[in-house]
């Protein structure tokens, strides 16, 4: 039985029969004309790959004859009729081209790149196209990705925890390594390459200095070494106060120049082992970590003396920019925003800001964060969530692309209309070299990396959009279910309508109409709307549901916390009338009354019942979808969604009773006729 060990990478035979014959006569060999490390790893893949897909081995051959598969870089002996140069020349170091043509007049088909990278992605991408049976009888294929920095960011500690990670403990194996390589981290590298990603911070952003003492380092080379011919870079996050804890120093003081001689001497003993490391990734400043701000600098101070250090390697620097301080009596959204704006302009050139998707944290939903567009002069990262801290951990069904597009595509009117948050982020917006997303990983040591079988879709679409933001959510879907499960159209439809509708279900049975942050207050799991478990003055003083005798929602207006006004004007617009408000958005931005009337003629109270009780309906509807895939997908997979999903369903309902019963003692009206019943 499948144990969903394989990812998307299942290359089972193909089904179409019509599609196996033309796979079979248009691929009869296959040569990579290059001795890379990175090509051993294409040969490897391509055998695995094709005698799974074609079902029978197809053999390696030493020219180019009838029916070969030619992959090489554009200096390759057996390509050098083919113009390469010219066809390679608007691709980059990662992208590549697919065609067919002739070479000595026989058909071929040809995967070629500028570089080893680019080669290993082209032959990733053909192979998606023999799982997903396209055709591949008259490709002209060029892709180039997007983004450049294309990285997952462990949040794992040293003793193999994961903050926030629901599949078991860390890949990492920090005890056994360098001396033990577990063949997980070869897989782990091809589900990589397979996406595009080109790099990982292998540790949390709550960072342990002693990963940058010597013998740690001895065990990240060994990593970096593995991961290097697939094209995955190493990063690591920096504790701020490392000069103080293991450098013995007694400030780490951004401007004082042992600090900043400490940190470069650390540098350069890290780029003597790992001579591509990529540099580091830090939070300062936020939630207890220390930073410049400790020695009265900024951020900008902080990030400057690292990206001095790193500099002289090509080095980067990814300056978090969640940041906010309970203490301090403003809305925790416009935190952010207010330190960071300020500091646009004084940030070296390999520096770039990585900022989460929304102001808070991660939420079901939230607007974009009004820092996208507010930082012309500055790059900015993406930071997406992959793990799903306020989505339901790996136990609930919730397929992210829709929540990444959603943000990717918002128009922030930076300069002008169609100033999405995407050419923000991918660099065209202000015509930055330096671009990147991050993802906070899913993985951990489950056999099936990500504990819930389809939150590997989520993984698998952070790497695709990391590459291409202009694919669509349903794309994405369409192809991971083909590789992942089955080809079958009546399967693929069913499974993605499923994923698809998943996010929207979420939001209405735990935080519908602009809701937010209303979890357990310490987990994130459960329902958790009541103020009196509240440990924070953030949430006591101002609780973000603001919930009362006269209504719900929190007033971020000018007669609220006004964290509108960080947005450019044509977006206050949008939401700043609650009349015109988009009613997703609306209790995000706006206190309102529980008799306001809705869109749909039901009053606010009426209306966030009915979508509590459509959101838990909903979950039974995925449950009853799922059902009805018994005996088309494999078994064991089947089974186990389907008890994940049944306990969804149960939190589902868990979910709705607990606000919608706790907001009744607000609201004192009654629960609207037809859903009073106890299900
Ligand atoms: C969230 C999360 C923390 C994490 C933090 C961060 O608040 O709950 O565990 O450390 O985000 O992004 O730094």
């Amino acid at each position: 039985a499948e144990d969903g060990y394989e990812l998307w990478l299942r290359y089972s035979l193909v089904t179409d029969q019509q599609k196996l014959n033309d796979y079979r006569n248009t691929i009869k060999g296959w040569l990579v004309d290059n001795n890379s490390p990175t090509a051993q790893i294409i040969r490897k893949e391509l055998q695995r790959a094709l005698t799974g897909l074609l079902g029978k081995s197809v053999p390696e051959v030493k020219s180019a004859t009838e029916g070969t598969l030619l992959i090489g870089t554009a200096n390759a002996a057996a390509l050098s009729s083919l113009d390469l140069k010219n066809r390679l020349k608007n691709v980059g170091p990662e992208g590549f081209v697919i065609f067919n043509t002739k070479v000595n007049n026989k058909n071929t088909l040809v995967i070629a790149a500028n570089e080893d990278a680019g080669m290993l992605y082209g032959v990733f991408h053909f192979l998606r196209m023999l799982q997903t049976h396209q055709p591949i009888g008259k490709l002209a294929i060029e892709s180039t990705p997007k983004t450049k920095v294309r990285i997952l960011n462990h949040w794992d500690n040293l003793d193999r925890t994961v903050e926030r990670g629901y599949a078991g403990f860390s890949l990492w194996d920090w005890h056994k390594l360098p001396d033990h390589i577990d063949p997980r981290y070869h897989d782990y590298a091809r589900a990589n390459a397979s996406i595009g990603i080109n790099g990982t911070v292998l540790t949390n952003v709550n960072a342990n200095a002693l990963i940058l003492t010597p013998a740690y380092l001895k065990k990240v080379t060994a990593l970096a070494d593995l991961f290097r011919p697939y094209g995955i870079r190493v990063y690591l996050t920096a504790r701020f106060s490392a000069p103080i804890e293991i450098g013995g120093l007694k400030t780490a003081d951004p401007l004082d120049a042992q600090v900043q001689e400490w940190w470069k001497r650390k540098v350069a003993e890290i780029y003597k082992v790992i001579p591509d490391f990529g540099g580091f990734l830090v939070k300062a400043n936020s939630e207890g970590q220390p930073g410049p701000q400790n020695y009265n600098r900024n951020h900008a101070d902080g990030a400057n003396m690292l990206a001095d250090a790193v500099k002289p390697f090509n080095g980067i620097v990814m300056w978090r920019a969640f940041v906010y301080d309970n203490n301090v009596p403003v809305d925790r959204t416009k935190q952010a925003y207010n330190e960071f704006k300020p500091l646009d302009g004084t940030f070296r050139g390999n520096v770039m800001v990585q900022v989460k998707n929304g102001p808070l944290d991660f939420q079901p939903r939230e607007p974009f964060h009004p820092l996208f567009g507010a930082m012309p002069s500055t790059p900015l990262m993406m930071e997406f969530q992959i793990t799903q801290e306020y989505l339901g951990f790996a136990t609930h069904l919730v397929y992210l692309a829709p929540l990444f597009k959603e943000c990717l595509d918002a128009d922030t009117h930076a300069k002008g209309k169609g100033s999405t948050v995407a050419r923000v982020i991918d660099g065209s917006l202000e015509n930055h070299t330096l671009s990147g997303m991050a993802g906070v990983a899913n993985i951990g040591n489950d056999r099936n990396w990500c504990g819930h079988p389809v939150a590997q879709s989520n993984w698998y679409s952070f790497g695709r959009l990391a590459w291409d933001h202009t694919l669509s959510a349903e794309a994405i879907a369409d192809e991971w279910v083909r590789m992942t499960f089955s080809n079958n159209v009546a399967v693929v439809s069913n499974i993605k309508n499923i994923m698809i509708a998943s996010r929207d279900i979420t939001v209405k049975y735990m935080t519908p109409l602009g809701l937010h942050h209303i979890m357990g207050w310490n987990h994130h799991y459960g329902p958790g709307p009541w103020i009196k478990d509240k440990p924070r003055a953030d949430w006591t003083s101002v609780y973000y549901h603001q919930a009362e005798e006269k209504g719900i929602g929190f007033n971020r207006t000018t007669s609220g916390s006004n964290a509108l006004e960080q947005y450019q004007s044509p977006v206050q617009q949008l939401y700043s009338d609650p009349e015109k408000c988009d009613e997703r958005y609306l209790l995000w931005f706006h206190h309102v009354s529980w008799d306001r009337k809705m869109k749909s003629g039901r009053t606010l109270w009426d209306e966030l019942c009915h979508q509590y009780y459509q959101g838990a309906d909903s979950a039974k509807w995925m449950q009853q979808q799922w059902n009805t895939l018994e005996g088309q997908v494999d078994d064991a997979q089947f089974r186990f969604v389907k008890s994940l999903l049944n306990i969804q369903q149960q939190e589902a309902v868990w979910w709705r009773n607990a606000c919608v019963l706790y907001f009744q003692t607000f609201s004192k009206k009654p629960i609207p006729p037809g859903f009073e019943k106890p299900d």
